[in-house]
């Protein structure tokens, strides 16, 4: 079993994938992690994506899709992928490597909240990108390059919407019951 969490920036995608993971036994590829520990190892990739990531642009779909292809080389478990894809380019690129191993998608869980909500949880934690300017950003980039993503996978028949407020338990419950189904 292969599953995408999708959502807005703050939405919840990183809490809520340590929940999923435990439950079903899937591996962890959050693409943002991965981009963050490059920077923290010094790299040059990790240079270049440090100044995109702080204005809330994406990183290319290129250099997003080669970290991903390595990962899956060598997994042998089902995956949660976490804020990845978030351009149709890279859902097709990721559709092509499963197939590449006859597997796909199964389900495409988003997290479905208000963006103020959404502001108030990313102020209150202060990651290098969570200031207002560059929340804004992330927000728009979403609505423009990632929301399209919705439908890609609604008209595969794999989208479940799930409301992202409540408390991170509640919210739990919600996506258990879809993946359990
Ligand atoms: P990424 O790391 O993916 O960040 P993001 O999508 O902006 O989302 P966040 O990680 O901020 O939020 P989240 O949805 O995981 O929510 P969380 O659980 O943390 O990407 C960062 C950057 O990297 C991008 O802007 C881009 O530049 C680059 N990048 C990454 N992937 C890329 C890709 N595929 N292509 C191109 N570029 C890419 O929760 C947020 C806060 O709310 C936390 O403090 C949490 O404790 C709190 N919270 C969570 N749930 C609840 C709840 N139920 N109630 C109250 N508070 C809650
Ligand atoms: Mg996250």
């Amino acid at each position: 079993m292969h599953v995408i969490i999708l959502g807005a920036p703050g939405s919840g995608k990183g809490t809520q994938s340590a929940e999923i993971t435990k439950r079903f036994s899937l591996k962890h590829l959050s693409t943002g992690d991965m981009l963050r520990a490059e920077i923290n190892s010094g790299s040059e990739l990790g240079l270049a994506a440090k100044a995109v990531m702080d204005e809330g642009n994406l990183v290319s779909d290129d250099i997003i899709l080669g970290m991903v292809a390595e990962q899956l080389k060598n997994s042998e478990k089902g995956m949660l992928f976490d804020g990845f894809p978030r351009t149709i380019a890279q859902a097709e690129g990721l559709d092509k490597l499963l197939a590449e191993e006859k597997s796909e998608i199964s389900h495409v869980i988003e997290l479905d909240i208000d963006t103020e909500e959404i502001v108030e949880r990313m102020l209150a934690r202060g990651r290098d990108d969570d200031n207002e300017d560059t929340i804004r950003n992330r927000l728009a980039v979403f609505n423009k390059q990632t929301a399209p993503l919705i439908e890609y996978y609604r008209s595969q028949n794999k989208l479940s919407t799930v409301l992202g407020s409540g408390t991170v338990e509640e919210i739990f419950a919600r996506i258990e019951k879809v993946l359990s189904a």
